[in-house]
């Protein structure tokens, strides 16, 4: 049986494998269920463990934890192949475009063109803003981080749209991934605007996604702006290569407080603040930060001894990631891109690429970087076509952010149209006192 998505329904889940479980305090057997994807390693079925022998499985950071079923993204860590909805990253990277992605993510299938074209018009429909969300921005001081001020407008932005959206309603599901994929964009520029004190400037729906982005973040009042295409182009490129990648910390994120039931706003807010971390998305920031640090070559050998010792809590930013285990293919895609962008726009000889290209060649011959099979992710060149496309470097995780939002109504679409959904609510192993009795203050 082949479902709309092309996936053969029938082997989702084989049920012939087991995983044999004793308890050797008890003599206790179980037999727990291995079910199998489409492709990717096997899972074990656990739900039942709890029950039957009265225990929880313990696995801090989610290091061997697969915490739903999805159809959205593939991720094989060791091959580094990336696919969303079954197809190559490096082929959506050539031939797509972001708002095609978007509807990819979305939807399960490629649209064909008439599909395309009412997408691309809805989302074009919906790119402005209610007026009281723009004036809410003047509430930040002007030097607020724009992930801040992005997080608690997307926030808002359930006050604005909370009575009209039933989230068991498919159409209003549609409707809100249309409005929050619009919106981001004029948000976020409405945020780089307010750090720069400059006037708000509205969206042009006769442009593209991403031209219209950057005309909203680069256009003033008192004179024109053209935008450069090959901005906009590589822009786009960008937003492809971030728009998911499965169940990702933000992505989990979003997941876990859309389970409740809460309004998808609320929960899109809750991704970008975890995307926010350095660990994750604050990546490409804080890569810039290193590099300039760093300076030159030279001090590269002394910048490496310091990440290796561990005392010194400093990271190759940019470098390992938890799945991949081998190249990030989004990281080869970029690099390649980098050299384009920086030619095309005449900035082939840019320092910063220069010392990037050989802080990684070194790293990879380092043994401390190939024992750990630490490789450089989606973040070590990202943040260098950024700025070369004139985008601050505070603004960098916000255009993750766009990118992201993607991803995220595609996961929470996911869930909440899954008639099985539960609430996450993950157990834990208690260390903490045993029951004792209250101390008087006098007595203490
Ligand atoms: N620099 C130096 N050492 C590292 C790095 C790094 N960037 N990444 C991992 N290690 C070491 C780590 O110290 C540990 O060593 P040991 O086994 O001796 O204790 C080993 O490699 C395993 O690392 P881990 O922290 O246990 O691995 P993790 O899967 O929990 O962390 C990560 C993944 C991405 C948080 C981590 O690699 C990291 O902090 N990288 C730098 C930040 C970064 O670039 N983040 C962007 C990730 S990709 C985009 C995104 O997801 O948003």
């Amino acid at each position: 049986m082949r479902s709309r998505d092309g996936v053969n329904t029938a082997t989702r889940t084989m049920t012939n494998k087991t995983f044999e479980l004793l308890d050797t305090s008890t003599g206790k057997k179980s037999s727990l269920p291995v079910r199998s994807g489409t492709v990717g390693p096997d899972v074990v079925d656990i739900a039942a463990l709890n029950k039957d022998h009265g225990v929880f499985t313990f696995d801090p950071g989610f290091m061997a934890t697969a915490s739903t079923e999805s159809k959205i993204t593939y991720i094989d860590g060791d091959a580094g192949v990336l696919l969303y909805r079954g197809y190559p990253i490096e082929q959506l990277a050539a031939q797509s475009s972001f708002i095609e992605v978007a509807y990819l993510l979305n939807n399960g299938a490629l649209p064909d063109a008439k599909q395309l074209a009412d997408f691309t018009a809805s989302i074009t429909r919906h790119t402005m803003v209610n007026e009281s969300l723009l004036r809410m921005f003047n509430g930040f001081h002007y030097n607020a981080h724009p992930m801040a001020m992005v997080s608690a407008i997307v926030a808002s932005m359930s006050a604005f749209y909370h009575d009209s959206m039933d989230i068991h309603n498919p159409r209003h599901r549609e409707i809100f991934m249309h409005r929050i994929i619009a919106k981001l964009p004029t948000i976020s520029a409405a945020a780089y605007k307010r750090a720069l004190g400059q006037p708000f400037i509205y969206p042009r729906n006769d442009l593209d996604y991403c031209s219209n982005l950057l005309h909203m973040f680069y256009a003033v009042p008192c004179e024109p702006y053209h935008v450069d295409p090959l901005a906009a182009q590589a822009l786009d490129l960008l937003l492809i290569l971030h728009a998911d990648h499965e169940q990702n910390a933000s992505t989990s994120t979003v997941r876990l407080a859309g389970s409740t039931g809460a309004n998808p706003y609320a929960a899109i807010s809750a991704g970008v603040s975890a995307l926010w971390g350095p660990a994750h998305g604050g990546a490409n920031e804080a890569v810039l930060e290193m590099l300039e640090e760093i300076g030159t070559v030279d001090n590269i050998p002394k910048f490496l001894a310091q990440v290796k010792d561990k005392a010194s809590n400093v990271r190759l930013m940019g470098f390992g990631h938890r799945v991949y285990k081998n190249f990030d293919p989004r990281a080869k895609i970029i690099r390649e891109m980098c050299h384009k962008v920086l030619a095309k726009m005449g900035r082939a000889d840019n320092p910063l690429l220069e010392l990037a290209q050989r802080l990684e060649e070194i790293a990879l011959k380092d043994e401390y970087f190939v024992s750990r099979k630490l490789y450089p992710n989606v973040d070590f060149y990202s943040g260098i076509i950024y700025s070369a496309l004139g985008i601050p470097r505070s603004m960098f995780t916000v255009m993750f952010a766009i990118a992201r939002t993607a991803g995220w109504v595609a996961h929470w679409q996911e869930m909440i149209g899954d008639p099985s959904m539960k609430i996450g609510r993950p157990r834990q192993l208690y260390t903490g006192p045993v029951k004792r009795d209250y101390t008087p203050i006098a007595k203490r």
